[in-house]
């Protein structure tokens, strides 16, 4: 079964201005690297090389400039622009074309994972799509108003929504979306909420009512963030750092997981950092044997 990624790096960013105001989000730092790649690792992580990175069509040349078609990274990078951010599942919509006949993985652009199990919780979200099942992952939050959320009673989710204004569960629905090939189907019913946007979470409630919806928990071992507000950037970029630190390792490297899941060989990955003398780069030579062949 083929899948591919839809990453959004879109929005206006407007929690986080003025460093939004000439640059998009999704470029801005995580400690060492753009924000942009923990995402697109998450999606090299899942095994998928076919990925359409969605922004406003005046980022689009920027993402252009800096990942071309994806070859360096053994991908096959495509761009959609998307000028009136209509919400998530909009980008199903304007996507068709690139989703053809496949299963999708949607990965907001400010979301970053790490833990030990993510990999395993990746592989139980592609092999879902098989049996035509939508999962999300499930991490559990201090502050679920921010959030879509799951109502989860006897392991099974019995609802969702979107930014509760009063509690009904600290199950935050992470931005990282297992969807099979009918979501494009699904996403023409939607209407707009009244924030007048397309809601992911009400694309999910038409799974959840066909029993097609699985949840995955994170677990307790699992970092998440979604790094969309000023404080969750630091937070974000304080974990990066002191993980990496403590390791002497890259974490969410694109070209360290490109390697580790043989999209390219090790020659491809030296070319790419063998110029630089960047804290990641030097990090990145650390992370594999550089010097053996
Ligand atoms: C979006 C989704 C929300 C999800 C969150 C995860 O919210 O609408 O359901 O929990 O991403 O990051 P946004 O951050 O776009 O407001």
């Amino acid at each position: 079964m083929n899948v591919k990624g839809i990453l959004l790096a879109g929005g206006h960013g407007t929690r986080l201005w003025p460093m939004t105001k000439l640059v998009s989000k999704q470029m801005l730092n995580i400690y060492d690297k753009p924000m942009i790649y923990y995402p697109l690792s998450s999606l090299i992580l899942a095994g998928i090389r076919d990925i359409c990175i969605v922004s406003q069509n005046e980022n689009i040349q920027i993402y252009k400039n800096f990942f071309g078609d994806g070859n360096q990274l053994g991908l096959n990078i495509s761009y959609q622009a998307q000028n009136d951010p209509k919400g998530i599942p909009d980008a199903i919509n304007i996507n068709k074309n690139f989703i053809g006949k496949s299963s999708v993985v949607l990965a907001l652009g400010d979301n970053i994972f790490y833990g030990r199990d993510f990999e395993e919780q990746l592989k139980d979200g592609i092999k879902s799509l098989n049996e035509k099942i939508a999962s999300v992952l499930i991490h559990k939050v201090s502050n679920p108003s921010d959030f879509g959320v799951a109502k989860i009673s006897d392991n099974k989710i019995v609802e969702l929504i979107e930014k509760p204004k009063k509690f009904v569960s600290n199950h935050a629905v992470t931005g990282l979306y297992f969807l099979p090939n009918d979501c494009i189907n699904f996403t023409i019913d939607l209407k707009p909420s009244d924030r007048g946007e397309l809601e992911i979470t009400d694309l999910l409630n038409f799974y959840l009512k066909e029993s097609r919806l699985r949840h995955i928990f994170t677990g307790r071992g699992t970092f998440w963030t979604d790094s969309g507000s000023v404080g969750s950037l630091n937070d974000a970029s304080n974990f990066v750092r002191a993980i990496q630190n403590s390791q002497g390792l890259v974490i969410c490297a694109p070209e360290e997981i490109a390697l580790y899941k043989n999209f390219i060989s090790k020659g491809q990955f030296k070319k790419l950092i063998e110029n630089y003398s960047s804290e990641y780069a030097e990090k990145l030579k650390n992370t594999i044997d550089y010097n053996e062949s």
